[in-house]
C-alpha cells in the first residue's frame, strides 16, 4: 500500500505491506534509527513518537494508520544545533543510563509539557507512566523534566 507520511518535516510516498507498524518504518524506511523496540507488549514506551503533535507508541500503531499525518521523532526535535529543551535538560540532569528509553522518553516529556507547562513531579510521574527505564533512573528524568519546563517558561 502507498502511504503518505510527513516525518520531521520531511514528505514522503512509500510502500509499504499493510501490516508493518510505524516503528519499523521509520527505523526501516525512513532510515531514522533512534525510535527504539523494547517490547512487543505494548508496555515499554521506547518506541514513543509524535503523530500529529500527540505521543503514540509507534509499535502500536501502523503505518498505514498514520498515512496524512505529520511525525515527528527525536531526530527532529533539534532547531540545527540547538538542542530541544528537554534534550537539553535531560543532559544537563543526566537524565540517562544506559540511554534505551531516552528518545520515547524526551518525546513523552515534550508532548507531556504541552499540555501541561508547569506540571508538578506527581503530575510528571503520573504523565510518564507508560515509558519504562529498564535503569530504574527516575529521579533524573523527572528533575530533568522539571528544568526543561522552567527553561520553557522563561524564553
Ligand atoms: S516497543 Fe513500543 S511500547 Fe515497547
Amino acid at each position: 500500500m502507498q502511504v503518505s507520511i510527513t516525518v520531521n518535516g520531511a514528505a514522503r510516498v512509500d510502500d509499504v505491506e499493510p501490516r508493518t507498524l510505524l516503528a519499523y518504518y521509520l527505523r526501516d524506511t525512513r532510515d531514522l534509527r533512534a525510535t527504539n523496540i523494547g517490547c512487543d507488549t505494548s508496555s515499554c514506551g521506547a518506541c514513543t513518537v509524535h503523530v500529529d503533535g500527540d505521543a503514540v507508541k509507534s509499535s502500536t500503531v501502523l503505518a498505514v494508520q498514520v498515512d496524512g499525518t505529520s511525525v515527528t521523532t527525536l531526530e527532529g526535535l533539534a532547531d540545527g544545533a540547538e538542542l530541544h529543551p528537554v534534550q537539553a535538560a535531560f543532559r544537563a540532569e543526566h537524565a540517562l543510563q544506559c540511554g534505551f528509553c531516552t528518545p520515547g522518553m524526551v518525546l513523552a516529556a515534550v508532548a507531556l509539557l504541552a499540555r501541561n507547562a508547569s506540571p508538578s513531579e506527581r503530575e510528571i510521574r503520573d504523565g510518564l507512566e507508560g515509558n519504562l527505564c529498564r535503569c530504574t533512573g527516575y529521579h533524573n528524568i523527572v528533575r530533568a523534566i522539571l528544568t526543561a519546563a522552567e527553561a520553557m517558561a522563561s524564553t
